[in-house]
């Protein structure tokens, strides 16, 4: 180590799912936003040769000696996977320390979003671009371990950090949006991890395929239609949309009266349109509100019992001349 110890920051932000959630898993498109205003960061020092790796994730409740590590623990396989991608020696003196704004199993991507923290500072630090194609792969595989059969949106949001238009196993398709709108995400306060979810609403498609058929090719065609919307700027006809989406949501089960309650809080204190966004049952609510009723659809998430509330902004996508 020399005199002065190298650090190096990363950053990832958090996610949310406008429309497409659960049917993506099944070949469907999804729209997918980056939330900056929730982030995780990740730092890494050089230490003393031969202290190894440490990895400390306050947040997370965790402190990892990496030659220690369960082959379970996340942290230490995304630290392994992304050492060995980059051929680096597979016990570096460095202590990586996480700090995670996002609530854990709450539907904003906390798992692809800390691994993208890590995977990003590591390349930063042994001086690779951080190319969010070969982080995205890599965080795909940490995503493995959270969920079983995750369709790869979170990863590819989350790394690419950029608006999307994904469907599981195409090219990554940025899409324009024709005007700014706003996001007011509720947080219902329980944690419901998207493996659980994922994996009920494969059962029942299991012994149903049929009927789950038809309610993945509705959605569908309602993100479809949502992408239309967003692309000519006519955000007001979103929120209908995103009604639509939740009772389908509702039909493969995997909504719950508590996110119901927030939905309709936010529906009745004005938003255009109000859904769960990701695994459901617990998690986070979204609502589509114009920007002059914000305080009041807030105000009334908290007042239905949301734990925290927060607004992000979809920008409008610059056109050239
Ligand atoms: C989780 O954010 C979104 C789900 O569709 C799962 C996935 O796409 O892997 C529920």
């Amino acid at each position: 180590m020399s005199a002065f110890p190298r650090t190096t920051t990363a950053t990832a932000p958090g996610k949310i799912i406008l429309l497409g959630e659960h049917a993506v898993v099944y070949g469907r498109p999804a729209i997918a936003v980056p939330v900056t205003d929730v982030t995780v960061t990740a730092t890494i020092r050089d230490c003393a040769a031969g202290s190894g790796c440490t990895i400390l994730a306050h947040d997370l409740g965790h402190t990892v000696a990496l030659d220690n590590a369960d082959s379970t623990n996340p942290l230490a396989f995304i630290v392994q996977l992304t050492l060995a991608e980059l051929q680096l020696p597979d016990n570096p003196d460095w202590q990586i320390e996480i700090h995670s704004q996002i609530p854990i199993a709450g539907g904003l991507g906390s798992g692809a979003a800390v691994s993208t923290a890590i995977c990003r500072a590591i390349f930063t630090h042994s001086g690779h671009a951080p190319d969010p194609s070969r982080i995205s792969a890599l965080v795909y595989r940490s995503e493995e371990l959270y969920h079983g059969t995750p369709s790869g949106i979170d990863n590819t949001v989350i790394a690419y950090a950029m608006p999307i238009w994904f469907v599981k196993g195409g090219t990554i398709e940025p899409f324009t949006s024709g005007n700014t709108f706003t996001m007011v995400i509720a947080d219902s306060g329980i944690s419901s991890p998207t493996k659980e979810t994922v994996a009920d609403v494969r059962r029942q498609w299991q012994a149903e395929p049929a009927r789950f058929e038809a309610i993945f090719d509705e959605i569908a065609a309602l993100v479809h239609a949502a992408r239309r919307q967003i692309e000519y700027g006519t955000i007001d006809k979103l929120g209908a949309l995103m009604d639509q989406n939740q009772l389908l949501l509702e039909a493969l089960g995997v909504s719950s009266p508590r996110l119901q309650t927030l939905i309709e809080a936010a529906r009745q204190a004005g938003a255009w349109g109000a859904k769960l966004s990701g695994g459901g049952r617990g998690g986070n609510v979204i609502a589509l509100v114009e920007d002059a009723r914000v305080t009041r659809v807030s105000a009334a998430l908290t007042e239905a019992g949301a734990k925290r509330v927060l607004t992000t902004q979809i920008t409008a996508t610059q056109q050239r001349d």
